[in-house]
């Protein structure tokens, strides 16, 4: 199967290893295992709980614990409809196996993670492409997806809290989203890696709970800061956790149970784990904000969720080229527009090192006079 390069991955390859300030990256700072256990408590207990366990396949399609724990960040979701995946980049990725045909009508809402629409173009659907605009403050407009949809769409692919723009879709427009899709019968992939980083502590409604035909792909390596676990989901209706797990069986067998034992613990402890991102991303974006409101040549519309933001830039330069030189003449590691679709524009993320944040906003700022 032929592919399109994934921008995004191949900008980190050549560039995350020797940036000085790298403000590409989308976690909040990742949790050790010591971390987690000062938040969950009793590590003695879950030390020798871990050592004592045989290191077979585990639960195929995942502990009941933890598809227990993954129900709790849903109102209306059973264990039935849940399998686990490695990481949300493998959900993603089963969804579109499982569901997209060759020929089938797909419309994605970019810009996003490149999954959405490199991976139905390589299976020879008919990918239709609806761009975010910045003066919709980056909210699809919805008279223009109508448009998009037809009576034969299979799947509409979207990402909510949305990476890079940081939008947040409030909820009576996701309900309309919903209805459109309704009319012509299409699914919705909703990819919700960052649901539960809404900067206002309100965590969005997911797909899956409002739409039958929805479908949540998630994961615990941003709202959890264990991306090292690799580990996510799927939240779907039965035929499609059902075909689904069919595909399952040739790419995953199983997800380590070391990861599913960290994730349950992590997940039943969300509420913690939560608040502790939810002060970082804060306390990032207010140093992002007031550098915004001092720097004439960047402007950006506020992010309401996840870790990144979605800037424009006064220059005519390419954002590929702005980046790399950015980082070959100062350090500071930024992810170029181009590689989300979307020329002009500069990705920053957040959710990190403060002080190093800081300093890399005013060295950019000095740079870029
Ligand atoms: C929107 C989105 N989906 C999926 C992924 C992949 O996440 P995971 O680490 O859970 O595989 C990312 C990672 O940056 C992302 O931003």
């Amino acid at each position: 199967m032929r592919i399109d390069n994934f921008k995004v991955e191949e900008w980190f390859n050549k560039y995350e290893y020797w940036a000085k300030y790298d403000l590409a990256d989308t976690c909040v700072e990742s949790l050790s295992i010591e971390e987690l256990f000062e938040i969950v408590g009793e590590k003695d207990r879950h030390l020798s709980d871990i050592f004592s366990r045989k290191l077979n396949y585990g639960d195929i399609h995942g502990s009941e614990r933890l598809k227990n724990a993954i129900c709790s960040m849903y109102s209306n979701q059973t264990p039935d409809n849940i399998t686990i995946t490695h990481g949300a980049i493998g959900a993603n990725q089963l969804v579109m196996l499982s569901m997209v045909e060759r020929g089938d009508k797909v419309v994605s809402i970019i810009p996003t993670y490149q999954q959405h629409y490199s991976i139905p173009k390589s299976i020879g659907a008919d990918v239709k492409l609806l761009f975010l605009k910045e003066e919709n403050n980056w909210l699809p407009d919805l008279d223009e997806l109508e448009e998009l949809v037809g009576d034969d769409t299979k799947i509409i692919c979207m990402n909510n809290p949305n990476n890079p723009t940081g939008a947040v879709i409030p909820e009576n427009m996701l309900i309309k989203i919903t209805e459109i899709a309704e009319k012509s019968g299409a699914y919705i992939l909703c990819d919700e890696v960052y649901r539960g980083l809404e900067h206002n502590g309100v965590m969005s409604k997911s797909v899956a709970d409002i739409y039958e035909k929805g479908i949540s792909t998630g994961s615990v390596s941003k709202v959890f800061s264990l991306a090292g676990l690799r580990l996510g989901w799927i939240t779907a209706p039965d035929e499609v956790i059902n075909e689904v797990n069919h595909q399952r069986e040739y790419n995953t067998i199983s997800v380590g149970i070391l990861d599913d034992y960290f994730a349950s613990l992590a997940i039943e402890n969300k509420a913690k784990i939560i608040k502790r991102n939810l002060e970082k991303i804060n306390t990032g974006k207010k140093i992002l904000t007031d550098w915004l409101e001092n720097e004439t040549l960047v402007r950006c519309v506020i992010p309401q969720g996840g870790t990144t933001a979605f800037a424009g830039y006064a220059m005519n330069t390419p954002s590929t080229e702005l980046c790399k030189k950015l980082q070959e003449e100062t350090g500071v590691m930024i992810l170029p527009g181009e590689c989300m679709e979307l020329d002009g524009y500069l990705r920053i993320g957040y959710g990190n090192n403060f002080e190093q944040l800081k300093i890399a906003l005013e060295i950019f700022s000095k740079w870029l006079r």
